[in-house]
């Protein structure tokens, strides 16, 4: 027997993951997003030069591929280096690209409670804005999304602001000092960061190094002028906008292309990976993949996993799409199959929802199955129905039987 890989999922039932995606469809379309979708597979390098040579996604996570010729393809960890890709490679020059897209992601983590290796991000960018108002247009959309959209209450949001590039070149001097004096204290991993990319101790998973870093600079009290007088626009905004938010110092997340804004909805009803949704700005991504003009951008990936464990635990309060009544046809014998496929065929062509015994159970049987599938309606075919051109229709909830004729049927059951 085979086994699915480690760390992928069978979805058996869709019904809440189909309700996310077609909430988030209606909602992105409020907010003039368009819907798009870019490959699984992208070239390695894409990654490195985007998301980071130095991420843990990119030196532990990636699942590589190695083609027929010399290009190294990956299976996507994310999307937004894809979105940039496609912005560029197909000279989009509306601005801002208001995009979303959705699917599998895949990251080669070690599986726990909602962290899988092929997992489902919603994905949603906005190319070409620079303006701080968008990002709090856009987190004042998300949260709108989780509380109203999915009826989530059990969640917090966390912001952080990084700055510009020169600002980060005064902080990454500013952390170096500080890890200076503590550095016989940090992992190795840590020491090794400080040489590499110093922003990513704060992804360290080490709570020794957690503790210490708590200690570190801010960040948001070594702004420029103007990064400061975004940063108190950003809040002032969200106030105004009834976002309730914290602000969390030693949020950097987990990639290397955010500057300014970033921000994480996080819930406690997760367990260890707390995150449901990360994003924030990316000023400098289309340059860094051969695009000539800098578009900064602001974006955010939603968890569809995570956001699953969020609505099981709300989903009696859910109002979910009344699903369609389902009718059930019985033929008795042999002899009334056929007749059965031309009645289905007749039912279905006015949009009823039908299905057929076809297996010659017994009627106790095949009505026992009926009521398990919970059908609205059984519609026998025996010989004397045949005869007299007829069906018996039972309504499952009352128990009440009628006799119709074939050619009445689809009116009758749709009135
Ligand atoms: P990220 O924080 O790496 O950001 O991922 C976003 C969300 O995807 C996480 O908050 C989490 O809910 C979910 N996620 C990540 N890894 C896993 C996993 N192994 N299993 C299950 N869920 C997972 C990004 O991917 C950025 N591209 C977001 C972005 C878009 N920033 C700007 N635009």
């Amino acid at each position: 027997m085979f086994r699915k890989i480690k760390g992928t999922q069978d979805f058996l039932d869709l019904t809440l993951f189909n309700f996310i995606i077609d909430q988030a469809k209606k909602h992105l379309e409020q907010y003039n997003f368009v819907e798009i979708a870019t490959p699984i597979i992208e070239p390695l390098d894409l990654y490195k030069r985007s998301t980071g040579e130095e991420t843990e996604v990119v030196t532990k996570q990636m699942f590589k591929i190695t083609g027929k010729g010399d290009e190294v393809i990956c299976l996507r960890p994310e999307a937004t280096p894809s979105v940039i890709r496609a912005f560029i490679e197909n000279k989009i020059q509306q601005t801002p690209w208001k995009v979303f897209t959705w699917g599998p992601m895949f990251r080669y983590e070690r599986p726990q409670k909602g962290r899988y290796r092929q997992f489902h991000q919603l994905n949603i960018e906005v190319v070409g804005a620079s303006s701080v108002f968008q990002d709090a247009h856009f987190i004042k959309m998300l949260d709108r999304f989780f509380g109203e959209k999915l009826g989530l209450t059990d969640y917090a949001l966390l912001i952080n602001f990084l700055g510009c590039f020169e600002d980060r070149k005064t902080y990454h001097f500013l952390l170096r000092q500080f890890l200076n004096d503590v550095e016989q204290d940090v992992c190795a991993e840590c020491s090794i960061r400080k040489e590499k990319n110093i922003l990513r101790i704060f992804d360290c998973k080490n709570p020794q190094c957690q503790t210490i870093y708590k200690d570190a600079p801010q960040i948001t009290n070594n702004l420029c002028k103007d990064c400061n007088a975004e940063w108190e626009t950003l809040q002032e905004q969200l106030s105004l906008l009834s976002v309730t938010f914290a602000v969390q110092p030693t949020l950097v997340r987990g990639l290397d292309y955010y500057s300014k804004t970033v921000f994480e909805f996080v819930s406690d009803s997760l367990g260890a990976q707390t995150a449901f949704c990360g994003g924030g700005r990316y000023n400098q991504l289309v340059c860094q993949l051969g695009g000539k003009e800098d578009q900064p951008s602001v974006g955010a990936a939603i968890g569809i996993e995570r956001v699953l464990l969020l609505l099981e635990l709300i989903k009696e309060r859910i109002l979910l799409p009344q699903k369609k009544a389902l009718h059930l046809i019985l033929p008795i014998e042999q002899k009334q199959k056929s007749l059965a496929l031309l009645v289905a065929d007749n039912l279905q062509n006015s949009g009823l929802s039908v299905d057929i015994f076809l297996e010659g159970d017994s009627i106790k049987s095949m009505m026992r199955k009926a009521n398990k599938m919970g059908a609205k309606y059984v519609l026998i075919l025996g010989p004397q129905e045949q005869e007299e051109k007829k069906v018996s229709v039972k309504e499952m909830m009352t128990g009440k039987s009628e006799t119709i004729l074939q050619i009445d049927l689809a009116d009758y059951l749709k009135s």
